[in-house]
């Protein structure tokens, strides 16, 4: 099912917030919209951010009134500087906004042919996704055997994506396929991704899945309950995967337990130019800690820390699956910003 669609100069997509207790569909007809569900993440998963920033450029192109081309080119990055300052650290929102931008600045034409160059450009990013997710999907079910128990973090489901997911779509892909596997799902503290998103994605698909709390995951490893593990990725550089907070706990466990970590994302996630030292990561409000829903859990005025994603060294990664395939460890060393082009 397709997560995000255009219809006449409105994105149409769920709200995530409200999710698995109410299915509710956003219409977002301004950037100012866009903006505002991005930071509040009912539009959010690295590779439907990188839809969504193509089509919030693309709310401020078909709505634009320029004369001129360069009156168009100004506005639509103004628009695209918005959408960016929304969230940090998931690569496909600058990756969206960049590459209409791109587009529209490589047309040379009248204001409305630069609009349709725009808008379907944020259409090919959107199909791109999909049809990139199936190819992921694909090859990472070779990786999963019948009778394997599959643990994920976070949401890496349809979701997250365009259609289908990319850690998810890895297990959807191998279930499509007859195998009889199953899903361990972490709850995803604190805004409970797993819980809220992957649960629902899995259950409704008829896709056996348990939830477990994200302090669980050491002992179901260590009781042998899970083969492998699939998570997605934010952003992935030279020497780490950035995914949700709690990703690189996961992955050390895993490597003490003798279990293959398996990242699956597109090639859009990659940025390949940086070290993990330089990507910033999302810092998000105390309340999402000192409170679980409404309910305040914590003192008054404690201190918080809320990093929204973390690092995992690649030393700790067995594979990144991919649209192309499944790079390895003897790719490793050679990620630099020429090894995908
Ligand atoms: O803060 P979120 O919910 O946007 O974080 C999402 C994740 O960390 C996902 O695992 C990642 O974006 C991959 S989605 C295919």
């Amino acid at each position: 099912m397709r997560m995000i669609k255009w219809q006449n100069g409105t994105v149409i997509t769920p709200d995530q917030t409200k999710l698995p207790l109410q299915e509710v569909t956003l219409e977002i007809k301004t950037v100012d919209q866009m903006a505002e569900a991005i930071k509040t993440l009912r539009v959010r998963g690295a590779p439907l951010l990188g839809a969504a920033a193509g089509f919030g450029v693309a709310i401020a192109a078909y709505q634009s009134k320029a004369k001129t081309a360069a009156q168009f080119l100004a506005e639509i990055e103004v628009a695209g500087t918005l959408i960016k300052r929304q969230r940090p650290t998931a690569v496909n929102l600058f990756w969206g906004v960049d590459r209409v931008l791109n587009k529209a600045k490589a047309v040379k034409g009248t204001v409305e042919q630069l609009k349709t160059a725009v808008i379907q450009e944020a259409q090919a990013i959107a199909d791109e996704d999909a049809a990139q997710n199936r190819a992921i999907g694909k090859h990472g079910a070779e990786l999963i055997k019948d009778g394997d128990t599959v643990l994920t973090h976070c949401n890496a489901g349809e979701l997250a994506t365009v259609e289908y997911g990319t850690a998810l779509g890895v297990i959807r892909a191998a279930w499509e396929q007859g195998k009889k596997i199953k899903v361990i799902a972490d709850e995803t503290r604190p805004l409970l991704q797993g819980a809220r998103l992957t649960a629902y994605e899995l259950k409704r698909d008829g896709i056996p899945v348990t939830l477990i709390t994200d302090n669980m995951a050491a002992h179901v490893m260590s009781k042998g309950m899970v083969n492998l593990v699939v998570v997605g990725a934010d952003r992935i550089v030279q020497d780490a995967v950035f995914n949700k907070i709690g990703t690189y706990g996961v992955a050390v466990l895993a490597h003490e337990h003798n279990i293959p970590f398996y990242v699956a994302a597109p090639k859009s996630t990659f940025d390949l130019t940086r070290k993990a030292s330089e990507v910033e990561i999302e810092q998000r409000k105390p309340e999402e800690v000192t409170h679980v829903g409404c309910q305040q859990t914590a003192p008054d005025g404690v201190a918080v820390y809320n990093p929204a994603f973390d690092a995992t060294p690649l030393k700790y990664v067995a594979g990144i699956i991919t649209e192309s395939g499944v790079y390895t460890k003897k790719h490793f060393s050679k990620f630099n910003p020429k090894f995908l082009l």
